[in-house]
């Protein structure tokens, strides 16, 4: 049984955003939903994120996670957010976890591990790593196997700050927290009231305080954004790692973003470029080309997507194909064998099997049938300037190209359209229309026009 605190309620100035730092997406979700999920994971008794800066948006970001939320109004250092949580805690008889809502890569098991030295009679751990780089984190003061305390950068002597293990951030407190916590004092460079002098105090008060040594990545803070960046690369490689692990071909994967959210069957094929987002599903055997972009859309198997295609709440069914350069919009469903072609648009539409439209067409609002062709830049003009009306197409039917559908119209099974038609009643089955100017010939005009008599 313990409790648990995210601090959140710092302003993240070194990222030069108007978005409170802890709201920046890494892969999609918010920087502190991953730690917020962290936690949730070891099924903590209480969960308290503090928050403080940008605290309205940041709530809001969290409304779909049990959390209980203390407010911080002033941002005067770590230990000050933390006492913000004592009003909600303090009948809790602990032990504590605190972690940071800007450390996002860490593991529920490393905290499990500080959670089981206070349970063992430690009075506070936390977790350390040795980085190549220290610049920025508390360095810690050690002697042997004990922790003596810890330095911020901006006190630090340059003999401090040639010490590469520093604090990650990630602590377990007995029930002693929030009594040491109104110890912490904020006589330091910064004129901030710092958590990790409780180090310290806890050691004045005869408590033991242990280091737990953890692996360098999963204690990657962000303050920058050249370490949200980084810490976002750690993200995505660790998801194409696995996808291949599972089947999945990337080529060129250093070049392929996608978001934990998205599914990947085995012997799929992602091409250099793609973009992945959302509940993107895609099916075995199907292919993505270069430079496409998916978001919550689903390829059954075998379909493909060809280069630079965007599609956004598309489905695309068995052996479909869309693109190079085609644009699926919500609801565009295309069934098995469909084919959408360049440059072709398509939205709120359901193209059942065998569809075809190579090129140059916008199908929107409509229902095309089985085997039906759609010539070059066929339009379905499905907007009246107030209204959105829908046109149905039978199935086997032949629309020529460059014809305009004015909706709301139907066109038969088996009908044709003349290219150039501006189509405004229904047609119907096995029909043919042709709605336009019928052609004339003037014989030897040209050539006198050009002769200028
Ligand atoms: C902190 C630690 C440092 C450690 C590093 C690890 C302190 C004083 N320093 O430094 O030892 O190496 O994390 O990543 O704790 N926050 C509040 N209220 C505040 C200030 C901060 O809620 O008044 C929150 C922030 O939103 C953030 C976290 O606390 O999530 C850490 O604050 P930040 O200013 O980023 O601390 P660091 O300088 O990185
Ligand atoms: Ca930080």
């Amino acid at each position: 049984m313990h409790a648990h605190v995210i601090l959140a309620a710092g302003q993240g100035t070194r990222m030069k955003s108007r978005l409170p730092k802890v709201l920046h997406p890494l892969l999609g979700k918010p920087m502190l939903a991953y730690a917020v999920d962290t936690a949730l994971a070891l099924e903590p008794q209480r969960l308290v994120v503090v928050v403080g800066h940008g605290a309205e948006q940041v709530v809001e970001a969290l409304k779909a996670y049990p959390v209980e939320v203390a407010v911080q109004e002033e941002q005067l250092g770590t230990a000050h957010a933390l006492l913000q949580a004592e009003p909600l805690l303090k009948d809790f008889p602990g032990p504590t976890l605190v972690t940071q809502g800007d450390t996002p890569l860490l593991r529920p098991e490393t905290l499990r591990d500080l959670l089981e030295r206070v349970e063992e009679g430690a009075g506070m751990a936390l977790l350390t790593v040795e980085l190549s780089d220290p610049t920025g984190y508390g360095r810690i003061l050690r002697q042997g196997e004990e922790v003596l305390g810890n330095v911020e950068e901006k006190d630090a002597s340059p003999e401090v700050k040639a010490i590469r293990e520093v604090n990650a951030g990630a602590y377990a407190f007995d029930g002693f927290l929030f009594q040491a916590l109104k110890e912490v004092r904020n006589e330091n460079a910064a004129r901030e009231y710092y958590l990790p002098d409780l180090i310290a105090i806890y050691r004045a008060r005869g408590r033991r305080v242990v280091a737990v040594k953890g692996v360098v990545e999963e204690a990657l803070g962000v303050n920058t954004r050249e370490e949200l960046a980084r810490v976002e690369g750690v993200l995505l490689s660790a998801l194409r790692r696995e996808w291949m692990r599972k089947g999945v071909r990337m080529i060129l994967p250093e070049s392929i973003y996608l978001e934990a959210s998205v599914e990947l069957a085995p012997d799929v094929t992602l091409w250099p470029g793609v973009v992945l987002k959302g509940k993107t599903q895609i099916g075995e055997g199907a292919e993505v080309g270069p430079y496409a972009v998916l978001e919550d859309t689903l390829l059954e198997p075998g379909a493909r997507v060809l280069a630079h295609t965007v599609a956004q709440g598309a489905v695309i069914g068995r052996g479909a194909d869309a693109g190079p350069f085609a644009r699926l919009r919500p609801g565009a469903v295309l069934r098995e064998g469909v084919h959408v072609g360049n440059f072709v648009e398509v939205k709120n539409s359901l193209l059942h099997p065998g569809v075809k439209a190579g090129h140059l067409a916008y199908l929107g609002d409509a229902e095309v049938g089985e085997g039906t062709n759609i010539g070059a830049g066929v339009i379905t003009a499905n907007y009246d300037g107030k209204r959105k009306h829908r046109t149905f197409i039978g199935k086997g039917a032949f629309i020529g190209s460059n014809s305009v559908l004015v909706a709301p119209v139907r066109v038969g099974d088996g009908a044709m359209v003349g290219a150039g038609s501006v189509i405004t009643h229904d047609v119907p089955e096995d029909a043919l229309a042709v709605a336009r100017e019928r052609q004339r010939n003037l014989e030897g005009y040209a050539r006198r026009k050009l002769e200028g008599d």
